[in-house]
Formats: C-alpha cells, structure tokens, sequence
C-alpha cells in the first residue's frame, strides 16, 4: 500500500534524521557565525587590527587624484580611481548625484582578473536612477572635494585616506570609511597570492612568521560536511558608515530583533554577532537574535530628532552588519553637530558582503517618511493589491480535501465571522509535484473554488520553487529537457532534498526560464485553476533540506555563469516575481496578482506580500510579531504579517483571542497552522473566547475602507501602513525605540496586549492632540504614559484627534459582499475643533485605476462645517466619472463627532437643491455625537453639513 503524504513526511523527517542534517529543531550550530564565515571572519579581523593600531591606523584607500573627473552640467557624478596602496591595484569609484537628496556610490574593481557580478541592479532597481546635478563644487581644499548639492546639503570626498561626508547644515550626518574599514578584495589567482603574515611569539620567547588568521578562508572553507570550494578566492566589500549623532538605526529585515537595532560588538545588551542577511530557512528560530531569516534587505534607516537619513546597500550576497554606538568625543565628526553640551552618540556601522561590488545610495531625508520614498522610487512602492488581501485569511497545513474546504468555509458563515479566503498547503498536490492535484482529496477543484466564488470568496494555493525528479512530471520533463534548472559547476542540473524528496530548482536568473514559469499559470496549464484562485510560493530562500544552512551550495552556477554565492539573497525576489508576473498574465486582461512569498529582497513590495514564517505560538512570538512587521515597513516591504496565532504548537484560547485582536492592525492578516496541531479555526474556541474574536474580524472589516487607503498611500509614497510611532511623532525622543505599541496610518494608535492574564496597561498618548477610544469614543486628554483598562474583550486602539476615519459597520462575510456598502465617518476632533482624512475607493481588482478610475476623497471638518473635495478632480478622467456614477448610490449611513462639549442646536445638511434638518444625537458622558443617515456621497462632494453650536 503506498504511503500517505503525511506518512511520507514523517518517514522523511525520520530519514533525515537519522542521517543528520535536517534542522529538525532550532539548532544555532546548522548556521555560520561570523567567524564560520571566511569573509565576514577576514573583515572583522581587519577592523580590530586597524582598531588595535589605533591612531597609528591610515587606511590604504587613496582617491588618485589626478583620475579625478567631474562632470557636472550633464551627468552629476565625480569618478576617479581608487588605489590601494597596500596592494597596489586600482579600483573605479563613481558618485551619482541624483535628485529628491539622494546620492549613489558605486565602486568596483578596475581591470579584474575576470568581471565582478554587477548585474544586481536590474533587478533591484525599477529604473534608472535620475539625476541631478549639484550646485557648485568647491576644489579650494588640496585634499577634498566639496560638491554643493543646495542651500543646506554638501558632499565632502577626502581624498587620502578616501572618506565620504554627507552633510546636512553643515554638520556631517553619514560618513563612508570612517574608520578605515573599507576593504575590498580584489581578485587572484592563488598563485599570485601573497599571504598576509604576522610575527607570533612562541612559548620559549621566539618570534615566528605565521600567516595571519585572515588567510584560513582565502581558498576554501569548510562549513559542517561541506566544503566551499572558492574558485575565485577571496572577492569580498566591506565598508564602514557611520551615522553621526544619531542613537537609533532600524530596518535591514529579516531578523526577530528590536525595532531600534542592537548594537553587536561590546556596549550593554548587544548581540555577539553581527546582523545577519542571508535568506535561510530557519527552524523554531530564535527571538531577539541577529541571525538571518528568509529575507534580506540591506536598507538602513536613522532618526534623530531633527533628521532621518538612510543607506541602501544594493548587493544580494551574503551580507553582515556589525553596529556599535560610540559617545561623541570619540568621533570628530560628531563634534560638528550642534547639540550643545548634550552628550552625542554616534551609531557605527560596518556593513560586509562576500562578493559582487559596492552600490549604494544615501538617502538624506529628512524625515523617514521622505527616506522611504527616496528609497522606494528606487526599489518601486508597494504594488496596491486587490481588496480580498487585505481582508482575512484561514490558512493551514492542510484542508484535507474538498469536503473539508467547504465544511470551513461554511462554519465562518454558521458563526457569522467574516473571511475572504481559504488556502491550501503542500497537500493538495500528487507527491508535491506541484501545478498538480491530488484528484482523491480534490475530485473537482474548479467546482469548489465555484463554491467559493459564489460567495465572493477565494482560493490561495501553494506552489513552492522545487521541482520533483520525475519522469512523469512535466514540469519536471520541461524544465529538465531544456536546462531550465540551476546547474553544478561541473555541468548537469542541480540536485537537493525538498518536500517532494530528490528535486531541481530553476534557475530564475535566466530570463526565458522565468517566461517558462511564468506561463505555467495559465489557467489551461495549471488545469483546475481559474480567477478566484492565487498563489503561495514558500521555501524560496531557497529551503534545501540537505545542504549546507539549509540552503544552496554557493558554488551552483546561474545563467551567464554566475555562481550561486552572488545572487543567494536575490533567488526569492526573482522567484516571487516570475510567479506574480504568471499570477497577473495569465487573463487576458491582466489583474493585479495576489502572491504571498517567504522568501525576499529589495524591490519585492511590487511583487506581493510576505510573512513572518514559521513563528511559535507563544506570548513572546506575539510581542515579536510588532517589531519584525516594523522593520519590514521600515525595509519597504509593509505588506506583512505573522501567522495568527503562531505556526508551531497548540495556543491556549486567550493566546489566540489576543493574537486575533493584534493582527486585526497588522496589514497582512492570515490564520495558519502547522500540520501537527491541533484544528482552530477561530469559531472553533469556546465563549468567550469565539465571541471576542468574531468582534476582532469584524473590527478588521470594519476597517476596511482605511486600510485600502493606507495601501493606496503605500503605493503612492512608499509610507507603511503599520509604522512605528517615531514616523509620526519624530520629535518625541522616548518613543523612538517603541516597539509595543505602533501607528496604522496617521490616525490609529494601538497597543496589543501580548501577555498572559493581562487586564491592564500602560499606553504612551505622544503629541498634544486628543485620544479616542476605538469603542467608546471616550476621549483621552494626556500626552505621556496613562494606564488603561484592557480586560480581554479589549485591545487598546484609539483614534487621533484630528483625523476623519472612514469605516464600513455592517457585518459581511466578504469583503466582496461589501462594495456597496455605507460608511461611517469617524470625526475625531484636534484641539481646535478641526479634522480632516481622506478615502481611496476603486473596483478593487483591476488596474483600472491607472487610467482614473478612482475615487479619491478628502474630508475636512473646520468650524462646524463637513465638507469634501475630491483629490482625484484634476483629472476628472472618463473612467472617475464613470466610477463616481457607480458609487454615487453609496452614501454616508452615520458621522460621529468625537470631542464635542456642547450639544448642537441643529445639524443641517445643505445641497444646491434643499436645505435638511438632520436628527442626531449627543452622548455627553464621551462628548460624542452621532448623525444618523446624512446619505450624502462619499464620491461626489456636492454638499456641506453644518453644525451650530
Ligand atoms: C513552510 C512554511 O513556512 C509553512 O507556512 C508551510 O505550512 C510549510 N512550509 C508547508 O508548506
């Protein structure tokens, strides 16, 4: 009898075992420490060697100064060469100055024994930079460059030893090779190598050459059973950059860390090893660590009080980050910063990459917000999904077959909870070969998703990179065929262990193999399949169970004969991006794919969303769940989520409640569960516990309509729509390293409840406008800590005074079964009376917006009056008319006014046509107000409601 899927697993899982290398529990030894690392060992060495020497340390790295070439009327940029005076070889630097305070460095080797991977950029990037040039350039210093880039902004290259200074107001906010740590190893035959040696005095007194500690790693290392041969020998960039005056630096996911990252080297609480980014499959990993996960993005922000500048360090090998915090009589430069006698703290950062070459961009701001959309009109923003994603998501491995799916899908209905979509993990498939089902436990795939449909819901199937050796997979016979997979470096395809067993992976570099993958979404190739139905792509770092750090041998060769070791932090953004390209391709028309992926890099906010991983079902979890989502938003990937509540192990029932009322605002929003625990689904919970997260759903719904808007404004501007609540508050210094409690837009401040038996806590008011509570509409007059009440029915989540929130009240099941429905304006008033909020509205699916057809509102409350005006009016496109006219039966069914002392004397609403009494009524114990049915349009601003006072 052959074996179930499940039965396969475990003997697979036992295999491995007993063979020893599948992390079958978090096991720290499966991953390299820096000092397992060659490059990253070889880079730290030479900045305590160049520290240990101290003043006595020059760096090597001279600008030549007659190479010096500035262009600046037409192409902004200095080049020059560089030279290493150690070693005697040359490398090229370029500086582009580009527009909206934005500036790229780029080095590489000159005359390399055979070319440096550069190819990251097309990738990454979404268009050719623009730009810029500066204002003047001073060459009046023998040894600087100064370019004046504006009134308040200057570049100063120095050119020997070579030093890059960004200066804001005259004072040098980021500095490159501040320490000297700049080292780029160029290439070599070992033959011409020269190793470097040190003096070791041996046990009787006697001094002895020995080679330095660096050239263990030069030629080959050896990591566990595997051996990294290195053809090429040493090729890595390391550089140093130092963010002067500024105390807190965030971004750079993955890692289940701190939201203000943790220094790594010495300092109180810091980590021992540098951060980490290498797209690794870890398993159970560990919380407050700095080891990699499934995605990279070497994007770095800092904030201070008056600024916010960022780094953006383009290049997807494997990457280590050490951070130290310095007080400022240490750093010179700092000493330039006028903060009075206040003591001045300087982060340093010491960024190392194995190999590729140096490109990077500095971002001065100067504010975060201004930070991420330098960056993202770089990268691209965040591609605006259709409105089902953001709804929620019942996920778990696994429905075990049709029956199951509707059975699920029909109990939400039974416990009147709301839910946009359903999902299926690996076992849907005939032996994980996937674009496959499983025709025993899904009989008639399309009639189910039909089901679905019916109800306007929707299917999210998992495809994952591996593909199974197997004659009679053809997919497999295609791809193997044609050469379609990654190659060894001794010819012949790939070969690793993954969930189908011995498997091939393709090779996402190569263009056609992209076309290839691309079309095998096609609904008449992926048969059973059609538009209701998405795509997962998971285990794209990618997950190999055998090889070394659960991933792929670094030697493995690309398309244009790149080695694996190049590009490992760029296979899951190519492969999330060739499945999304399938995904949006395969109608006609094209629509806008929903793909969820593990695995990213820079840029992949066009491609989808990605999520946490394989997180535990634990308090801990949950509270990390806040800064992991954070520092995605920070990296310009917001679209993000953690399994609700937590992938591995059984969560008690108040665990799951908590957990529900959290990713309520968190953007992206999935229920899942591993394949050995126990079913709970969320109407599956006893009372109270079933309730309180039935009114969770529906607050997510309900709030709908402000998150569309919050992705729109994503997509516009790069802004996250969870942020932490320095981004909105930048000048409150004692909350820039919260991670507690966070920011959905502007005009929500929330703050979870993330342990146990918890029926009250501390949120911190910032500002000095009013609160108001979600609920109650209570307002809250305070800025600074104030305990409130939240018994397990509650999560403590308030407006801000100042902003109009748009809501949808009525319970549905979809948000599909929404898209007519009223709204509910929230009026939060400031101290002034005044508010003001906008609302996004469009078909939801399609992209149709890109030619207008939108509707774009801005609401403003001023002295007693409601008004509207639309944002979209400019270009009153056909296609605006034509939506407005579609939804200009949707009305306003409720305003309430929070933060009204008095009682108006009448509330009227006034049109061309009529002057109308509107009936309302006052709650004076929250000082709020409520206006039933005005039915005034949220897309035609043809009316005006006041209220006297
Ligand atoms: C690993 C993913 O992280 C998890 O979410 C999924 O359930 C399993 N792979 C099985 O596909």
């Amino acid at each position: 009898m052959p074996f179930s899927s499940r039965q396969r697993i475990h003997l697979y899982l036992l295999g491995l075992l007993l063979f020893g290398s599948l992390a079958s529990a978090m096991k720290t030894e499966d991953f390299k420490t820096c000092s397992q690392s060659g490059f990253c060992q070889r880079n730290r060495l030479y900045a305590d060697d160049a520290a240990a020497l101290g003043d006595a340390f020059r760096s090597p790295y001279a600008v030549d100064a007659d190479s010096l070439h500035l262009s600046l009327e037409d192409t902004a940029h200095i080049t020059a060469d560089i030279i290493n005076k150690n070693a005697d070889k040359r490398f090229t630097m370029a500086l582009t100055f580009l527009q909206d305070n934005t500036v790229r460095v780029q080095m590489n080797e000159k005359d390399p024994l055979h070319p440096r991977f550069d190819a990251h950029a097309a990738h990454t990037l979404v268009k050719a930079p623009v730009a810029q040039a500066p204002q003047a350039v001073d060459r009046t210093q023998d040894n600087q460059v100064t370019m004046i880039l504006d009134a308040s902004r200057k570049v100063i290259v120095t050119l020997e030893p070579v030093k890059v200074d960004f200066l804001v107001n005259d004072a040098s906010v980021i500095t490159l090779n501040d320490r000297g740590f700049f080292n780029f190893e160029h290439l070599r035959t070992k033959e011409s190598h020269k190793p470097k040696m040190i003096q070791q005095q041996n046990d009787d007194g006697t001094l002895e050459d020995v080679q330095h500690a660096a050239e263990d790693t030069m030629w080959e290392e050896t990591f566990k059973s595997w051996t990294d041969p290195k053809p090429n020998g040493p090729e890595s960039i390391a550089l140093d950059i130092s963010f002067n005056g500024f105390s807190h630096v965030y971004g750079i996911p993955e890692h289940a860390s701190t939201l203000s990252l943790k220094e790594t080297r010495g300092g109180d609480n810091a980590y021992t090893e540098p951060y980490r980014l290498y797209n690794t499959d870890v398993f159970e990993y560990a919380l407050d660590s700095p080891t990699s996960l499934y995605g990279a993005i070497p994007f770095m922000t800092a904030h201070r009080k008056d600024l916010s500048a960022g780094i953006f360090w383009m290049n997807p090998s494997e990457t280590w980050i050490d951070i130290v915090k310095t007080k400022s009589s240490k750093n010179s430069l700092a000493k330039l910063l006028d903060f009075g006698k206040k003591e001045v703290t300087t982060t340093q950062t010491h960024w190392m990459s194995e190999a590729g070459v140096l490109d990077l961009f500095v971002f001065l701001g100067p504010t975060a917000k201004d930070v991420l959309r330098q960056y993202t009109s770089l990268t691209g923003t965040p591609a605006l999904p259709q409105q089902f994603a953001i709804g929620y998501h019942q996920c778990r491995w696994n429905y075990i077959n049709q029956k199951d799916v509707l059975e699920v899908d029909q109990k939400f209905d039974e416990f009147e909870m709301p839910y946009d979509v359903i999902w299926l993990d690996i076992e849907y498939t005939v032996e994980k070969k996937y674009f496959t089902w499983d025709n025993t436990k899904f009989p008639d795939p399309i009639a189910m998703e039909k089901q679905l449909d019916d109800k306007g819901r929707q299917l999210v199937a998992i495809v994952d990179p591996h593909i199974k050796r197997a004659d009679d997979f053809p997919v497999f016979e295609v791809a193997n065929k044609d050469h379609y997979f990654v190659q060894k470096p001794t010819g012949g395809d790939y070969e690793g262990w993954c969930w189908p067993g011995q498997s091939s992976w393709p090779d996402f570099f190569d263009p056609k193999v992209c076309q290839w993958w691309q079309s095998l979404f096609a609904f008449d190739k992926f048969v059973g399949t059609r538009e209701n139905v998405h795509i997962w792509h998971d285990m794209n770092e990618p997950s190999i169970f055998n090889g070394p750090e659960i991933t792929m041998q670094k030697e493995m060769i690309h398309h244009g004969n790149w080695e694996h070791r190049n590009l490992h932090n760029l296979y899951g953004l190519l492969s999330f991006a060739a499945t999304s390209e399938g995904v949006r391709t395969r109608t006609k028309v094209p629509k806008r794919p929903f793909v969820l992926s593990r695995s990213f890099y820079a840029g992949a906010q066009r491609y989808g969303a990605v999520w946490t991983g394989d997180n535990m079902a634990d308090w801990d979890s949950l509270a990390m769940s806040m800064p992991m989502i954070l520092s995605s938003g920070l990296g310009g990937m917001p679209f993000n989520g953690a399994d609700v509540p937590g992938f591995f192990g059984n969560p008690g029932p108040e665990l799951l409640a908590r957990w529900y009322q959290t990713g309520v605002f968190q953007p992206f929003f999935r229920g899942h569960a591993h394949i050995d625990t126990k079913r709970r689904e969320p109407y599956l919970v006893d009372e109270p516990y079933r309730s309180i997260t039935r009114k969770a759903l529906r607050t997510r719904y309900a709030l709908l309509p402000y998150w569309y808007t919050l992705f729109y404004d994503a997509f516009k501007t790069g802004t996250p729509m969870m942020r932490p609540m320095f981004m909105e508050f930048p000048q409150e210094e004692q909350i820039f390293a919260m991670e507690d409690q966070f920011m959905v837009g502007d005009s929500i401040l929330v703050k979870p409840i993330t342990t146990e038996q918890t029926t009250s806590t501390d949120v911190y008011f910032p500002g000095e406008q009013p609160w108001y509570d979600l609920e109650t509409y209570q307002p809250i007059y305070h800025h600074g800590y104030r305990t409130v009440d939240a018994p397990l029915e509650k999560i403590p989540a308030y407006y801000r005074g100042g902003r109009i929130i748009p809501r949808r009240e009525r319970p549905r099941r979809s948000s599909a079964a929404m898209a007519l429905d009223p709204f509910t304006l929230m009026i939060a008033l400031d101290k002034k009376s005044n508010a003001e909020g906008t609302l996004y509205l469009d078909d939801g699916e399609s992209y149709d917006y890109e030619a207008g057809t939108f509707a774009h509102t801005h609401f403003v409350y001023n002295k007693g009056i409601l008004t509207c005006d639309s944002l979209h009016a400019d270009g009153a496109s056909a296609g605006a008319q034509a939506f407005a006219k579609k939804m200009s039966s949707v009305r306003v069914e409720r305003l309430v006014l929070m933060g009204t002392h008095r009682q108006p004397n009448r509330v009227q609403l006034l049109t061309k046509q009529t002057t109308l009494d509107l009936a309302f009524s006052y709650h004076e114990a929250v000082s709020s107000l409520e206006i039933r049915d005005p039915a005034v349009s949220v897309v035609e601003c043809d009316w005006t409601i006041r209220f006297d006072f």
